[in-house]
């Protein structure tokens, strides 16, 4: 009897012993393995009288099951023992905030874009697009401004490394002027256009970027007259702005495709320019000779043009104080517009 508890006690010390299921199976394996002791003590029953081999045979199963019970019991803590581990690897923390993916947004000069394309067609305008690398002639002598005329230099212009079909260096358009000419030469009148686009210039400041957006907008019937450009200008102004409250002038001033011309100046009603004055577009009847180059007759066809800023235009809505913010890509200002 003795040496059977001690041979428990010593199976006891060898599972605790056992720090993983592959030690403990080996471990297992010296009582209960084919040369195992409990297993040799069995053998060696049959060697015994009946009597004693019966007594002794309940003392060894007695001792065998002890054993794996202990057995047992030690492989359900090395058991838990790895799903702790597992479990404290593997932690999730459910109270972190989830990861959202991100919405994109529309550029909020885009969206002036679009808000303009809605309003004018709401009123009967069609949407036009063209060139930005335009030819000589679109660009300045159809708009009245031939070469050599002064205010030819009134815009700083990039040239590409390309002749239109006269030979002469194409501009990156620096104007949607050439917008009306393009349109009219291909349409019936009356004519009620725009055309917004990207146009460039040489020119780099809190007001002006290299490339920016412009609309141009043209109105050509028997009667349009600069009544109608006021009209009309100041009513999409109030549902651009969704304000009748616009502090807006219309200022004399001369481009060689308008004859009377403006500037249209409207006032920071917000923002750190609040109270400045900034030009968003120029305007004006259209010039006769212009006129001319769009095909028609300037004794039965008058009309008005505006030509405007998108990006000032946005820079008002949005009380924003420098019009390079819209071309850096910082999503810190971008999202802002979502
Ligand atoms: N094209 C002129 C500019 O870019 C604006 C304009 C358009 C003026 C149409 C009169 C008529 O400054």
């Amino acid at each position: 009897m003795q040496e059977l508890s001690a041979l428990v006690e010593s199976a006891r010390l060898d599972f605790a012993a056992a720090q993983n299921p592959a030690a403990l199976e080996d471990a297992k394996a010296r009582y209960m393995g084919k040369t195992g002791q409990v297993t040799m003590m069995m053998k060696q029953l049959g060697k015994l009288a009946p009597e004693e081999r019966r007594q002794r045979g309940q003392e060894i199963n007695q001792t065998k099951g002890q054993i794996e019970a202990l057995l047992n019991a030690r492989r359900d803590e090395l058991a838990q023992a790895a799903m702790q581990a597992k479990l404290s690897q593997e932690a999730i923390d459910v109270t972190l905030p989830g990861r959202m993916s991100r919405a994109g947004g529309i550029h909020p000069v885009m969206r002036t874009w679009m808000r303009i394309e809605e309003i004018f067609r709401s009123i009967g305008f069609e949407v036009a697009d063209g060139p930005e690398i335009e030819s000589d002639w679109f660009s300045f002598t159809a708009l009245n401004n031939p070469p050599n005329h002064p205010a030819r230099s009134m815009q700083d212009t990039f040239y590409v490394d390309r002749e239109d079909e006269e030979g002469r260096p194409m501009p990156l358009r620096p104007h949607t002027s050439p917008m009306q000419v393009r349109y009219a030469r291909t349409h019936e009148a009356p004519i009620k256009v725009i055309a917004p686009g990207r146009t460039y210039r040489v020119d780099s400041d809190a007001t002006h970027s290299p490339m920016f957006h412009q609309v141009e907008g043209l109105w050509i019937g028997d009667d349009v007259s600069f009544t109608d450009l006021k009209g009309v200008y100041s009513n999409f102004l109030r549902r651009f702005f969704e304000t009748d409250d616009l502090v807006v002038r219309f200022r004399p001033s001369y481009f060689p495709f308008t004859e009377p011309s403006v500037e249209v100046d409207m006032m920071f009603t917000s923002g750190p320019r609040k109270g400045k004055w900034l030009e968003i577009s120029g305007a004006g009847e259209v010039h006769p000779n212009v006129v001319r180059n769009y095909g028609l007759d300037p004794e039965q066809h008058i009309g008005f043009a505006f030509g405007s800023g998108l990006e000032r235009l946005t820079m008002l809505r949005y009380g924003i104080d420098d019009l390079r913010l819209f071309f850096e890509g910082d999503l810190r200002f971008l999202r802002q517009f979502r």
